[in-house]
């Protein structure tokens, strides 16, 4: 498996814009054993971001109601457990105990419809690349 991989996470159009959606992903690491890697990815109109699903100041996954993402206006991201917001597009805390800090970013790109994820190597149940680039 190459890092230059792009793995199909999901259909673009299976996020509404201004919608955020969790996936339990697992990463080969740097030691090539699995580990859990879970992702958050929004999409904005035409454009998609995606971060680690884990806050900074805690090391705990943001939606503490599954896929509950957004803050009431939907313009942010929230973690649940103490109410740090995140700028959707850079990930940069604003408010609350993560306010300076940001959550990781993943790289992903948008292949023939598929939001994918690359630059990493994802253990696969099925071979599922959508697209390999040289
Ligand atoms: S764990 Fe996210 S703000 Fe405290």
């Amino acid at each position: 498996m190459e890092q230059d991989t792009a793995y199909a996470i999901c259909r673009f159009s299976d996020i509404p814009s201004q919608r955020a959606i969790g996936f339990q992903l697992m990463i080969v690491g740097d030691d090539g054993a699995p580990r859990p890697w879970p992702i958050v990815i929004v999409r904005w109109g035409r454009q998609v971001f995606g971060y680690l699903n884990r806050c900074p100041h805690n090391g705990v996954n943001l939606d503490w109601e599954r896929n509950q993402f957004l803050d009431t206006n939907g313009t942010r991201l929230l973690c649940g457990k103490h109410g740090s917001t995140f700028e959707l597009g850079t990930g940069l805390g604003i408010d609350g105990p993560c306010k300076g800090q940001s959550l990781t970013p993943i790289a992903l790109a948008v292949l023939d419809g598929d939001i994918c994820v690359t630059g990493v190597t994802l253990v696969e149940d099925e071979d599922e690349a959508c697209d390999e680039e040289a």
